[in-house]
């Protein structure tokens, strides 16, 4: 049976800055079967793309992209602010929706060659995932896809990566 995951994503507006209305997933979060259902969309997506590692970036990605990795017996890997990774990092800065941030991954964890589905909550300028994508690819991965709960179609994201597949559950203004 297919979810209407739109149903249960909070709008609120006006947060973390005027003018923008953020999407919140906490409730799809706080009720299991809906969890465990939009963890099995990205896992089949995931799978259908030949994943060999899932990347989520901090902090939302972890809690999307943890389980789609446990459920296909792969790998995660994260994608962290600065400073919290304790070895030798590769790291790319990024603008958001609101404000501007930079990712650190671990030299060593990408294999060269290796297949990656990145992993988050949201697509909205796609500043995450331009970072992230970037990490990856300089240590010789591929990003065979992307997998999102929620994808901001206005903010464009999707077509700075017209060589990049991107799956997402729902798309909303
Ligand atoms: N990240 C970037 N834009 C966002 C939004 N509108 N809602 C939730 N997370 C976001």
């Amino acid at each position: 049976m297919s979810v209407d995951f739109k149903k249960y994503i909070a709008s609120v507006q006006n947060f973390p800055n005027e003018g923008i209305v953020f999407r919140d997933i906490t409730p799809i979060l706080q009720d299991g079967k809906l969890y465990r259902a939009a963890t099995h969309e990205l896992a089949e997506y995931a799978k259908s793309r030949g994943a060999e590692v899932i990347v989520g970036p901090e902090a939302r990605g972890f809690i999307v992209g943890c389980p789609v990795a446990t459920e296909l017996g792969l790998g995660f890997v994260p994608a962290r602010k600065p400073g919290k990774l304790p070895r030798e990092t590769e790291k790319a800065s990024y603008d958001l929706e609101y404000g501007s941030n930079s990712l650190e991954m671990h030299k060593d964890a990408i294999k060269p060659g290796q297949k990656v589905v990145i992993c988050d909550d949201l697509m909205a300028t796609a500043g995450t995932l331009h970072a992230t994508k970037e990490l990856v690819e300089r240590m010789g991965g591929e990003v065979v896809g992307a997998a999102f709960y929620i994808e901001l179609p206005d903010l464009k994201g999707r077509e700075k990566f017209p060589d990049t597949d991107i799956f997402s559950l729902v798309q909303m203004e």
